[in-house]
């Protein structure tokens, strides 16, 4: 096994949550409606049937879940702002209250000694902008612009992390191109444009955070798969090759200068018809780290369905595999794989695991849960990490996915993340067996 002097007096340890699915209080205090909040209320958009409501109620218990952040031994607590929360009506002028809420999260980490890490914008777009076009609209970079502008003025003297995006591949991918999430709409143009204005906006959110945070540090977080053909097939490499590009080059190739990578399947052309002049250099920003975030493993096949991308998935359930409890592919060692490629990219210059965890049924007994295979699930992800370090792959940080076990978008409340588990009628944390290893495990030298 290894210690926690194994990975450097300087490696963060942080713990990752997000606005929608923490804090509740969805019209409280001058907030919107968020496209969460939308979806949401149409019960069929939810597989286990409960709405969200209070979901783990950080908006009123924000102090004892970061108080509980630093007695397990973490360092950094990392949180998003909620846009509709800040800026009611998307574009305008912004709401104190909903600034005052983050002032209190951001003091309380400070006055517990843990380093704030703010990302901007975690999926919960403002509905108002959605009925304008939301992603698919360019105006979205005036928007998103002008919020970033205000919570970098507001929280910058005190937070230096930034995050300027969370997973734009999947809010994109599930929200745009195949419905699955919100705002649920579907198709490759929805999808491409989106995904043009999305990484227009991080790249600018990037030089706006620059321009107004002294001595800050900012990145964006992209989740990652670690991709398998089905077998050795010429047909399922190439079908592989095309989902790997797709999950894990889309998005840091034309952040890095790259452009976006065609290469992957001539369709992908077709975003080039949404640049504007002066666009390939705009998508260009060098970030100060990059965030990666990896959950499951694809094993990919051809199929002329869907077109365009000719790959599909062989169901997990149909090989033999450990699923977790979204019946995803739960495979630590990929990671290993995910560091290097990354790695190779010349513009990138330090790795953060912002989020990694994974779902398994809780049971409580008494107050206890003993998740052994949650805690399993992590030293074995950090074994791989360990060793990249000794490979000198820059990993600098492991963040947690997540404190207590919150409202898991499309899938409800079912699947449990947590190293705390929550009981959502009372919002009653327990500490489970994971979160007492951590406690322990970072505790020690
Ligand atoms: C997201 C989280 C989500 C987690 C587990 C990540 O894709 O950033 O919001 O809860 O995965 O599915």
């Amino acid at each position: 096994m290894f210690r926690k002097g194994d990975f450097g007096k300087d490696f963060k340890w942080g713990i990752t949550i997000s606005a929608f699915q923490n804090e509740g209080a969805a019209n409280e205090d001058g907030k919107s409606a968020s496209i969460w909040d939308s979806f949401t209320s149409d019960i069929f958009n939810i597989n286990d049937g409960n709405a969200p409501g209070e979901t783990s109620g950080f908006y009123h218990n924000y102090k004892d879940d970061i108080k509980l952040t630093r007695d397990l031994g973490f360092g950094v607590f990392r949180f998003s702002l909620s846009w509709p929360r800040i800026i009611p009506d998307g574009k305008g002028r912004s709401n104190q209250k909903g600034i005052a809420f983050y002032n209190r999260v951001i003091d309380s980490c400070l006055e517990e000694g843990l380093e704030p890490w703010v990302t901007i914008y975690h999926w919960d777009l403002p509905q108002c902008l959605e009925e304008e076009g939301g992603w698919t609209n360019r105006g979205i970079l005036q928007w998103f612009s002008n919020y970033v502008e205000i919570v970098t003025k507001a929280f910058g003297d005190r937070v230096k992390h930034w995050i300027v995006m969370n997973e734009p591949m999947t809010f994109v991918g599930l929200g745009y191109f195949t419905g699955y999430h919100a705002p649920g709409r579907n198709g490759i143009g929805n999808f491409l444009k989106a995904a043009h204005h999305a990484t227009l906006c991080m790249a600018e959110g990037g030089r706006i955070v620059k321009k107004n945070v002294k001595n800050s540090e900012v990145g964006v977080a992209l989740s990652c798969s670690y991709v398998k053909p089905a077998n050795k097939l010429f047909f399922s490499r190439g079908a592989a090759t095309r989902v790997e590009g797709l999950l894990n080059r889309f998005f840091i190739e034309p952040l890095l200068g790259l452009g976006y990578p065609t290469d992957i399947m001539p369709a992908l052309n077709i975003i080039k018809s949404y640049f504007l002049p002066g666009d390939k250099e705009r998508l260009a920003f060098d970030f100060d780290f990059i965030g990666l975030q990896y959950y499951f493993r694809v094993v990919a096949k051809f199929s002329l369905f869907p077109p365009v991308l000719f790959a599909t998935e062989v169901p997990p359930w149909q090989r033999k595999t450990n699923l977790n409890s979204m019946g995803l592919d739960v495979y630590p060692k990929g990671v290993s794989a995910l560091l290097d490629f990354f790695a190779h990219y010349q513009g990138i210059r330090k790795i953060f695991l912002t989020e990694s965890g994974v779902c398994y049924p809780d049971f409580l007994r008494g107050d206890k849960i003993n998740d052994a295979r949650r805690k399993k699930y992590h030293q074995k992800v950090l074994k791989q990490v360990r060793k990249a370090i000794k490979r000198d792959i820059p990993v600098a940080g492991y963040f947690v996915w997540t404190l207590v076990d919150n409202f898991e978008w499309r899938e409800g409340f079912q699947p449990r993340f947590g190293l705390v588990y929550n009981d959502f009628k009372t919002q009653k944390r327990s500490v489970k067996s994971s979160g007492r290893w951590f406690k322990d495990f970072l505790r020690g030298d």
